[in-house]
């Protein structure tokens, strides 16, 4: 009998292909009654494949061994639920740091310059009739990166090279890293021009990103928000960016997506995304490729490639 795998939403085509080559798959996101099924097939799922994971949903899994995350956060699976009924947890770690970082990059020239703006410009016509004016370089400013782990030091490194300087807080300050450190998120907030947030999500960072630190940022302060939308205090921000209190923001990622605040839409100093940050060909499927790979290894009874719980 084949090992039977939950899928809880839909997939890249070639991880949901080589997953069906493997295993039994159930796609709980395509059940038109999902406590129908879930009754059914629920004891007998042994894996599951995507994120969204509650203890709710693990309760309806008796024999559930491994939750295989498809993306580096696992803010959207409950790990302490996971740990205490010792279900294995994996996630999908640097492959996608340089689609990351790359992204980070353009959503803060796309800001800084107004790209997207100019486009619509063109598109609507208006460029014979006037100017859309002047607007900043990164070169030269002050970058302070929320968050300096795996994707934060490739985003540095790209920023660095642009000849920005770098600074940083976390938790902790790391050894061998050739930026400065603040402990304290409000006086680096205070101190840099862009502030770029990369750090998890989940209960640790909720709000992180708080109204002081945006005050702190300021009416030429920029944000870049390339992590989770929970770490900022989105209704502060807009309130912000629509008074002028903080010069603008670069957003790939907010509090209830897919909903996306529409008070943003008519702001001339945001550039939006809709969580693009790791879409390219060869990180997605290099994503899909890790989860297949930790699913392999913990049936074959192998070490976990990616293991978070
Ligand atoms: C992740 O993997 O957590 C990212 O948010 C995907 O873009």
């Amino acid at each position: 009998m084949s090992i039977e795998v939950l899928q809880t939403h839909a997939l890249l085509k070639s991880c949901e292909e080589g997953i069906a080559e493997r295993f039994t798959v159930h796609k709980l996101h395509e059940a038109s009654d999902r406590d129908a099924m879930l009754a059914e097939i629920g004891p007998r799922i042994r894996g599951i494949a995507g994120g969204a994971v509650t203890a709710d949903l693990m309760d309806k899994l008796p024999n559930l061994e491994i939750i295989a995350n498809f993306g580096v956060g696992y803010d959207n699976i409950d790990t302490g639920a996971a740990r205490q009924r010792n279900i294995r947890v994996t996630n999908t770690p640097n492959v996608l740091n340089d689609a990351m970082a790359e992204m980070t990059v353009g959503m803060m020239i796309a800001l800084a310059r107004r790209i997207p703006q100019g486009d619509r410009y063109v598109r609507e016509g208006k460029w014979p009739s006037g100017t859309m004016g002047l607007f900043s370089e990164l070169t030269g400013k002050t970058v302070g990166i929320l968050g300096l782990g795996r994707i934060g030091k490739e985003i540095a490194l790209r920023l660095q090279a642009m000849r920005m300087r770098v600074v940083y807080h976390g938790r902790h300050e790391q050894q061998n890293e050739p930026y400065v450190y603040y402990g304290d998120l409000v006086a680096m907030a205070r101190d840099v021009d862009w502030l770029v947030v990369i750090a998890p999500g989940g209960k640790g960072t909720e709000g992180i990103v708080s109204r002081e630190v945006l005050e702190a940022l300021g009416p030429d302060g920029m944000l870049c928000n390339m992590a989770r939308g929970t770490l900022v205090d989105e209704a502060a921000m807009l309130e912000m960016l629509k008074a002028g209190k903080l010069g603008g923001a670069a957003l790939d990622v907010f509090e209830k997506e897919p909903h996306v605040p529409e008070g943003f839409f008519d702001l001339d100093n945001v550039v939006l995304a809709p969580h693009q940050g790791s879409a390219t060909h060869q990180t997605r499927n290099a994503m899909g490729r890790l989860v297949i790979a930790n699913l392999d290894a913990h049936f074959e009874g192998k070490p976990l490639l990616s293991a978070v719980v």
